[in-house]
């Protein structure tokens, strides 16, 4: 449990990403271009260091385009460089405290994500030496206390790394060059994400396979406690105990053009569109409509355990809990089976009752968020059989968990999470039918007419797609509201939290999700005349009861804004302006009444100007607590 216990007392720092280069190409462009894939993981400083002649490091704060545009007419030529760009948490934005961090001696330049835990300490016994610091980070702390490991035990960078990392606690990626060794790399892994790509007479790194997948399909992701020494034509993977490691080289199944816009003007947008694709992909080979047969391997493995489940717990953070909210109703609903929804930041501090046989389900797009990964780790420890539902293959959660399902959405850059949330809820309805009806909790009836309600989703998202310019004047409409109430009952109220979600990510403005008939119980206080409010109230069986509901909002001036099913004339007539998705089964239209608010929120961060792939404070994937 080291890396769990070292997070608990950990004061945050950064949340970044990296990237590294050695070969025979120019350091420098790659290392560019890596960064500014990687920019939806941290935006509020970057840096490069580059080998040629000496070691030059040149950091900015702000976005890598004020790097780039910092080092125009500089001569950038070298082989072998390294970069980084920085997320915030602790140590405000500045030159100084961006990476990479130089040495004392000057000779060794470092990148690093994640936390060093006992810094102060060590800075307190490196600065009694004589050490000087620049900066206010626990990067620059660890690079020197490896250069006087160097210094005082004559040895070389790489045992070097390998005695500091012994005595450092928290979570890291490092990567390291030395002005004495200008043809090696070294990296270490624990605790953040790190894949090595493997070219011919090359190797590139990085927190993930987007700044590589341009240069090679072959890559060796990077366990805990592995420390990597790369040359161009050598790869050696080491664990702490300086014992050699076979590198597990694997092929990614990620295409260029899946990271490139395509031709949409942010990358929110574009995967906001291809979710009748990613649904798609999600069913295909899983779900046979014609024989009614739902394949999935990792359900199958572990199928007597999670049918024959006392309870089965959801863990996970942000958009993925949602997710986790609406697979609570549909488990109870099919499988009868009892569900409880965890916050993994709160689950993994609160000493939760955990028995041996539990079911755990981790959602995670990313599968890196620190919270849900250490949450998994404690409950796995206590026994529990642990199944991810994750959208980034080979990441850290689907590594810790016994089974899974991957949701095959595809490479979400856009920071807000919106196919991989769809994609969530396509596969969690299919463990959930899949469940049901080997237990036999559902009739064959109502098993095939869900399974063909989940078939025709990918036509249903088309259409909903072809009506986006309606929701960009409503969108219009209503930018310039300060707050807005999202109301939703039953599987649609979990859909109220992400519409909610939504809009504060990428607009900014205050906004909060309620369960419809929770209003009366204060809410209904904010309600005027300048106060939107979103009903999620495609037909189900709460339909009465949220008409009701807005007669209430109505009735005190309040604004009403409603996703509804197609033909609903009754909420049409009420409303002051709707947003129409074509009629579903109650199980399956979050899938469908998510898509219009995750538009709204698009345009109205639009309409207000502001960078909705890479929203203000935040990160796609936040890999420390
Ligand atoms: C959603 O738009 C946000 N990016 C955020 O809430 C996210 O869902 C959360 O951080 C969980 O991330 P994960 O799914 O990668 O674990």
């Amino acid at each position: 449990m080291l890396i769990a216990d070292s997070l608990i007392k950990v004061n945050l720092k950064t949340m970044c990403g990296i990237v590294a280069y050695i070969g025979q190409r120019e350091a420098y462009p790659v290392i560019l271009k890596g960064l500014k894939r990687l920019e939806y993981r941290g935006y509020d400083s970057a840096g490069v260091a580059l080998l040629n002649n000496g070691l030059k490091v040149y950091r900015k704060k702000g976005k890598v385009a004020e790097l780039e545009e910092s080092l125009m007419g500089v001569d950038l030529h070298a082989h072998i460089g390294i970069g980084h760009t920085r997320w915030a948490t602790h140590g405000e934005p500045s030159d100084r405290n961006a990476h990479p961090h130089q040495s004392n001696n000057g000779k060794l330049a470092m990148i690093h994500n994640g936390i060093i835990e006992n810094y102060a300490q060590l800075k307190n016994e490196l600065q009694k030496k004589g050490y000087e610091f620049k900066s206010d980070t626990d990067t620059e702390v660890l690079l020197n206390f490896i250069e006087d490991i160097q210094m005082n035990n004559h040895c070389g960078l790489e045992e070097a790394v390998r005695i500091a990392l012994k005595r450092i606690t928290g979570a890291y990626v490092i990567v390291l060059i030395d002005q004495d060794n200008p043809d090696t790399l070294i990296a270490a892994r624990k605790g953040s994400p790190l894949v090595i790509g493997v070219g011919k007479g090359e190797h590139f790194l990085a927190s993930d396979a987007s700044p590589i997948i341009e240069y090679t399909k072959e890559v060796v992701y990077v366990n805990d406690y592995e420390l990597a020494i790369l040359r161009p034509d050598e790869l050696i993977l080491k664990n702490l105990g300086n014992e050699k490691i076979t590198p597990f080289v694997q092929k990614l199944d990620l295409e260029l053009a899946a990271i490139e816009k395509g031709g949409y003007e942010h990358f929110m947008l574009k995967e906001i569109f291809e979710q009748s694709d990613t649904i798609y992909d999600c069913l295909r080979g899983r779900l046979d409509a014609i024989a009614g047969k739902i394949t999935m391997s990792g359900v199958e493995k572990y199928i007597e355990q999670l049918k024959n489940a006392n309870r089965i717990l959801i863990v996970a953070c942000g958009t993925s809990w949602h997710a986790g909210l609406v697979a609570e109703y549909i488990i109870e609903e099919l499988c009868r089976i009892p569900v409880e929804v965890e916050y993994a930041s709160e689950f993994r501090y609160r000493n939760p009752i955990v028995h041996k046989g539990d079911v755990i389900i981790a959602i995670s797009q990313s599968g890196e968020t620190a919270d849900t990964l250490v949450a998994i780790e404690k409950a796995k420890e206590q026994g529990a059989i642990i199944f991810g539902i994750l959208n980034v293959v080979g990441s850290s959660i689907a590594r810790t968990s016994h089974a899974g399902a991957y949701t095959h959405a595809g490479h979400e850059i856009g920071v807000a999470s919106t196919k991989a949330f769809t994609a969530q809820l396509v596969v969690l309805t299919m463990v959930a039918l899949k469940l049901a009806h080997d237990k036999g909790t559902i009739d064959q009836l109502r098993y095939m007419h869900l399974i063909n309600e989940l078939h025709e989703i990918p036509d249903k998202v088309s259409t909903i797609l072809r009506s986006s310019e309606k929701i960009r004047l409503i969108a219009e409409k209503y930018k310039d509201a300060r707050d807005f109430l999202y109301l939703g009952r039953g599987y649609n109220f979990p859909i109220a939290l992400e519409g909610a979600l939504k809009l504060k990510e990428i607009s900014y403005i205050h906004a909060e999700g309620y369960p419809a008939a929770e209003m009366k119980h204060g809410p209904i206080a904010l309600v005027d005349e300048n106060l939107p409010v979103i009903f999620v109230a495609t037909k189900d069986a709460y339909h009465e009861k949220i008409i009701s509901n807005m007669q209430e909002i109505k009735a005190r001036k309040g604004i009403v804004i409603a996703v509804i099913s197609e033909g609903d004339d009754v909420i049409t007539q009420m409303a002051d302006d709707v947003m129409i998705v074509p009629d579903a089964d109650e199980i399956v239209a979050p899938m469908l009444s998510v898509i219009p608010l995750q538009l709204l929120s698009y345009y109205i961060g639009l309409a207000k100007g502001l960078d909705v792939d890479k929203p203000r404070n935040l990160a796609k994937s936040v890999t420390v607590e």
